[in-house]
């Protein structure tokens, strides 16, 4: 099996939920990690907030956006203004070969306020690409450095899958 985490973390949390998501996973075989770079994104919370409000795309540096060759698809993002972030927002455009998949949505959030509607609006786009089930699990950023707590959500969501 080949597997792909695509994630986007601007200060860490998502990124430190996608390596225990690769632990979690790597029994099932080889599994990559694909952290999204933003070439534009502002260094102002405000400025961030209001262009994820916007559903903003950003620029992101020449990638592969097909996942065709994957078995195990994923892809992270932390809560932005009740969505993902731009970056993330941009791979969901662009992202091919999800025909038929099943992929695993996650993201890291504060309030928790929007989170089921940026995982919601993941699955919209994705379904529209014609992936077939989604496994969803979801970290609190005061959560994020509690091991036990990530590992045994992530198990469950991948083993049950939850909608997180
Ligand atoms: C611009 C911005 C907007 C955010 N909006 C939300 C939100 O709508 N709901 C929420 O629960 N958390 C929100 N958060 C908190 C982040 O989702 C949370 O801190 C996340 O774990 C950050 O992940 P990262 O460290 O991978 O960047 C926001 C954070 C930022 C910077």
């Amino acid at each position: 099996m080949k597997g792909i985490i695509v994630f986007y973390s601007y200060s860490g949390n998502t990124g430190k939920t996608a390596s225990l998501l690769a632990e979690s996973l790597k029994d099932q075989g080889d599994i990559q990690l694909c952290e999204l770079k933003s070439l534009d994104e502002s260094g102002s919370f405000f400025r961030q907030a209001a262009r994820a409000f916007g559903r903003a795309r950003s620029v992101l540096p020449e990638m592969d956006f097909n996942l065709g060759p994957y078995d195990v698809i994923c892809m992270g993002t932390p809560v932005w203004a009740f969505g993902p972030a731009p970056a993330m927002n941009t791979y969901l455009d662009r992202c091919s070969g999800l025909e038929g998949k099943t992929v695993v949505l996650f993201t890291t959030y504060g309030s928790g306020t929007g989170n089921g509607r940026c995982l919601d609006y993941m699955q919209n786009i994705l379904t529209g690409k014609g992936a077939k089930a989604f496994k969803r699990f979801s970290i609190p950023q005061v959560k994020v450095n509690d091991r036990e707590y990530a590992l045994s959500t992530i198990k469950q969501a991948l083993n049950l899958g939850s909608r997180g």
